[in-house]
């Protein structure tokens, strides 16, 4: 799918929501499905602890896998989703707690411009801060579109163990769970279709 213009690098987007600062270092997770190998690399250990841009491969993501990255200190992660999870996200509208993430500290304002639904620059690439804005927890990924003990309705998403809020799979916090908001969008942009730059917003991007 298109990205609409906005694959060149630019500069810097310090969002307020992105602070912390430490090393950066590439790491493959594990969604739902097996993960392959996948490549990344990364500036050096003096840039890393800047809070340097983290240059991630997605060449090899297969749909619901999750590659996951640090960058600042805090873990990225880089969800391929399937057109069966995009279809079921706008019928989830009425039982989230910002379903058009009004709130715009949660992400870069590019990430709604095709869909705020999907809350991403490509439809079926998420890119989200893997925190869970409540107290910092990291949730799980639940991918799935199946019945779950917290939610016989559940089109997939994030569930966070440690107080039980959930996250539908743009990150978009459920009504009467303790997070207060959705899940973060770090900056980012795709420097070509297989590899996102985290930490530097695309050119010309508000
Ligand atoms: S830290 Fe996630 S619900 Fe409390």
């Amino acid at each position: 799918m298109a990205n609409d213009g906005v694959n060149d690098p630019v500069n810097t987007g310090r969002r307020r929501f992105l602070s912390a600062t430490t090393a950066v270092v590439g790491a493959v997770g594990v969604g739902f499905a097996a993960v392959p190998f996948i490549k990344s690399w990364n500036p050096s250990a003096r840039a890393k602890l800047a809070g340097a841009p983290v240059t991630a491969d997605i060449s090899a993501l297969q749909e619901g896998q999750r590659l996951v990255m640090e960058w600042r200190g805090q873990p990225i992660w880089i969800v391929k989703r399937s057109k069966a999870i995009l279809e079921s996200l706008p019928g989830l509208d009425g039982r989230l707690r910002d379903p058009q993430s009004e709130n715009k500290d949660q992400q870069p304002a590019y990430v709604l411009k095709q869909n705020p639904e999907f809350r991403s620059i490509k439809a079926e690439v998420s890119v989200l801060v893997g925190l869970c804005t409540h107290l910092g927890c990291s949730p799980e990924m639940i991918a799935e579109i199946r019945p779950e003990p917290f939610d016989p309705e559940w089109k997939g998403g994030y569930f966070c163990p440690c107080h039980k809020s959930r996250f539908d799979m743009s990150g978009r916090v459920f009504q009467g769970v303790p997070a207060p908001i959705n899940l973060l969008v770090p900056p980012h942009h795709y420097q070509d279709d297989s590899t996102i730059i985290i930490g530097v917003d695309p050119q010309g991007a508000a």
